[in-house]
């Protein structure tokens, strides 16, 4: 069974003491997951070990990271590597949201780089994918999000494909509050599953979790995630609110 995910992105939100009444009260609400549901925070850097340590009596509650660097080590003064992560007992790493292709000039390659370090460590990486306003408006999304796909991804094997989760998230829907339609999030969600089973099969494809986000919050998440191929959400905005947050890793019920 594929599996379903509630992914809190806290961006660059949060003193550390916020973050942990935060983290704290998301989890003393102890929301009961089954096997294959998952509630994973990207949590700042500084704040990582904190909330590993916060987690750990919380069978699937994980942490992850929000980036992490395209090189293994040396001289990269402020960054951060996935080695570095693997060795606080990371499991999760953001790679490619938008903001750090928009921001920090992140292209695919350089984000495939990212991925194989990722998967060299042992860390799942959430792959962010999805178009500006006006490729949307063009109507060339489907093209574009595949060559995102092609180029950071496809030179992955069937297993190693099977690691990554796929965050699809419309640059458009992001921070905006304007929501994808739950048939915009579906028909985007089927033909990225297709494009991975013309590449992996289907039956890899059918595996692979493709989260949606982009104003993802306790009033939409029921109906977004009951979308056949939306397993989960990575969710900004709405994942700085407790109760909110509570209730969206509840709507992967
Ligand atoms: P948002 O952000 O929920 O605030 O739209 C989502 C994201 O950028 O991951």
């Amino acid at each position: 069974m594929r599996k379903q995910i509630a992914a809190a992105n806290w961006k660059m939100n949060c003193t550390y003491a916020e973050g942990e009444k935060l983290l704290s009260e998301v989890l003393d609400a102890q929301v009961a997951l089954k096997d294959h549901q998952l509630a994973v925070f990207a949590v700042p850097f500084p704040y990582l070990i904190m909330a590993n340590s916060a987690v750990s009596d919380s069978p699937n509650y994980f942490i992850s990271a929000q980036n992490c660097s395209n090189k293994k080590s040396g001289a990269y003064t402020g960054e951060v590597s996935a080695v570095m992560l693997d060795s606080i007992g990371i499991r999760y790493c953001v790679i490619g949201h938008s903001e750090r292709r928009e921001y920090f000039m992140e292209d695919n390659a350089m984000l495939a780089e990212k991925l194989n370090l990722c998967l060299a460590n042992k860390i799942t990486p959430i792959f962010c994918c999805g178009e500006a306003l006006n490729i949307r408006e063009d109507g060339t999304q489907n093209s574009f999000v595949e060559q995102q796909l092609s180029e950071s991804l496809f030179h992955l094997t069937p297993e190693e494909i099977n690691k990554v989760v796929i965050a699809y998230e419309p640059i458009w829907a992001i921070g905006t509050g304007k929501t994808a339609s739950s048939a915009q999030a579906q028909e985007m969600h089927a033909h990225l599953r297709s494009v991975l089973a013309a590449k992996y099969g289907n039956n890899t494809a059918e595996g692979i979790s493709i989260l949606y986000g982009g104003s993802v919050k306790a009033a939409n998440a029921v109906e977004l995630f009951s979308c056949p191929d939306v397993d989960g959400g990575l969710v900004g905005g709405a994942s700085l609110n407790a109760s909110e947050f509570i209730q969206i890793i509840e709507a992967l019920k």
